[in-house]
């Protein structure tokens, strides 16, 4: 069982590309693992609770629970759109989850992990939060962003954060599993040796925040965001779910998880708070759940946030350039685990080569030629000549590559592998000039192997590229009639011969339309009206 899993995204504003990102890379994996014969089962939802989505309610004017669906919905609206595979949904609202988290509170209350204590310190009125030194300006003032801030004594409850220290520093040293890629272990190790001097506040009390999941043992107060956010990954996996529930059972999911995150969130939060809630509910070291921490996509190098109103928006870029570009592009342009700069020209220029010319033309082409010089049906001669054996080559050395590439996350790598390929195949086009052995009767049982290598190459990449772009792999695999025939394959078990002698293909359309500029839509419109006259 692969049990993969993404951040819940806050409900607190509109998607954008970054929560896109993450969730088509899980997607993809998802996917991958299922090809390989895997059962896998993906979760991802939303972060329902919390200060920030309290104030955009009331700035709304409508309830926290209203405003937190109507956000919800336009989530569940782009992942549908996305073609995002997942399997369950994690809203933090949902009563199994509360309950969870609530039963969670209690074992941890009875177990002496939690107490109240008061604490007096520098509160922010305008972002209701408490300054510490880290929000010192250098003068040692607070800087203005933070509007009033008055010393204030609070009560809370607190998790012994610190008795898990010495346990996690130990558990993270010896890991080579829980974050990848390694440098953000190094990260990581280097935030636990400066985290815990404090214990972690688990409480906000009710006239300061009351959209949260109340403490079963304490009614005036709710659970901190982050404490009932990173339950999600148990709750949603059964955790602690009631007899006949619906949600699946966890030890069938866990500890098999990926948790696919941001780097942003792996200090302190996924890779301090969470490993330390796990091990004092009692979950061994081999529980522990891995965690691929991806990088930032970010634009003209700075980083995308609401306040600087550089957002980019997914369904604008879906509009206008299409699902598949879209989806290509965000796992294309960056390598797991490091930034990207986002750029809609490098988007249209990796699908115009990639997609279009390089592998769509070459399907294209290869069906084209079939059915013109061999009436769509496939012969598959003995033996090779030299050409034909370095291709055989290359198609098998892809294939391996993009499977590496794919184990690791690595999906830019993989589609790399792939494109290489897909460009040997076209070459191999131009220096055979099956057009030129069709003129030579003699010469049929090269044009027939020719075109063979080219279809069966067409079959490999259209079944590799389904964990990327599974409705453009659908219809080129339907162009070839494989689908059948690649049923029961896996990537490991993808040997040459998927398309046996006297197979028939059918005619190519298009898979991947170019997309055109402005420019030159403009031409083309120009030339239609031109025609019209
Ligand atoms: N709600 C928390 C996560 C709780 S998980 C128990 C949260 N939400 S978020 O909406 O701010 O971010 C969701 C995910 O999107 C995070 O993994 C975050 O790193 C990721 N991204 C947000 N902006 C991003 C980019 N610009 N680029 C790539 N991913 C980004 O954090």
């Amino acid at each position: 069982m692969f049990y993969i899993t993404t951040a819940i995204d806050y409900t607190n504003g509109s998607p954008h590309i970054g929560h896109a990102y993450e969730k088509v890379l899980a997607d993809v994996l998802a996917r991958w693992h299922r090809m390989q014969g895997e059962e896998v089962y993906l979760l991802t939802g939303v972060d329902q609770h919390g200060q920030k989505v309290q104030q955009s309610a009331e700035k709304a004017g409508v309830s926290p629970q209203e405003y937190a669906n109507e956000v919800t919905a336009q989530f569940i609206a782009l992942w549908k759109r996305l073609g995002i595979s997942y399997d369950g949904w994690a809203a933090t609202t949902d009563p199994r989850h509360e309950r969870c988290v609530q039963r969670i509170l209690m074992e941890l209350k009875e177990r002496g992990l939690l107490y109240k204590k008061s604490y007096t310190g520098f509160y922010s009125v305008r972002q209701e939060q408490f300054l510490t030194d880290k929000e010192r300006r250098e003068g040692g003032d607070f800087g203005p962003e933070w509007g009033d801030v008055i010393e204030l004594e609070e009560e809370n409850w607190y998790f012994r954060l610190t008795d898990q220290a010495e346990w996690l520093k130990g558990f993270v040293e010896k890991s080579s599993s829980f974050v990848l890629p390694n440098f953000r272990k190094q990260e990581l190790l280097y935030a636990i040796e400066r985290a815990f001097d404090n214990d972690l506040c688990i409480s906000r009390p009710k006239e300061r925040l009351s959209w949260g999941i109340p403490l079963p043992f304490d009614p005036n107060f709710v659970t901190y965001v982050w404490f009932d956010a990173l339950i999600n990954y148990i709750s949603f996996a059964g955790y602690l779910a009631e007899e006949g529930s619906a949600l699946p059972r966890f030890e069938k999911l866990w500890p098999a998880a990926c948790e696919v995150i941001g780097k942003d969130i792996l200090v302190p939060a996924h890779g301090i708070y969470w490993p330390a809630m796990l091990h004092a509910i009692g979950l061994p070291d081999e529980d522990m759940p891995g965690l691929l921490v991806h990088g930032w996509w970010n634009l003209k190098g700075s980083k995308m946030s609401k306040t600087l109103g550089n957002i980019v928006d997914p369904n604008e870029l879906a509009d206008k350039f299409g699902v598949e570009a879209l989806r290509y592009y965000l796992v294309r342009d960056i390598k797991t685990g490091h930034d990207a700069d986002f750029d809609p020209d490098r988007l249209v220029m990796l699908y115009n080569t990639e997609l279009a010319n390089d592998l769509g033309n070459l399907c294209n082409r290869s069906l084209n030629m079939c059915m013109k010089y061999s009436g769509g049906i496939v012969s598959a001669p003995e033996g090779d000549d030299e050409l034909s054996s370095e291709l055989r080559l290359s198609l098998s050395k892809m294939e391996s590559s993009f499977s590496d590439a794919m184990n690791q996350a690595q999906v830019s790598e993989a589609l790399a592998a792939l494109n290489a390929h897909v460009k040997a195949c076209n070459s191999y086009i131009e220096q055979k000039q099956p057009w030129a052995l069709a003129k030579s009767p003699e010469k049929k049982s090269e044009l027939d192997r020719a075109l063979g290598h080219l279809l069966e190459s067409c079959a490999h990449a259209a079944f590799l590229l389904g964990c990327v772009l599974p409705d453009a792999s659908s219809r080129m695999l339907t162009q070839l009639d494989a689908a059948r025939l690649l049923q029961d394959k896996t990537p490991d078990s993808l040997a040459w011969g998927i398309l046996p002698a006297g197979h028939s293909v059918h005619a190519p359309a298009p898979v991947f339309p170019r997309i055109l500029s402005e420019e030159e839509k403009a031409r083309s419109a120009a030339k239609m009206a031109g025609r019209r006259k």
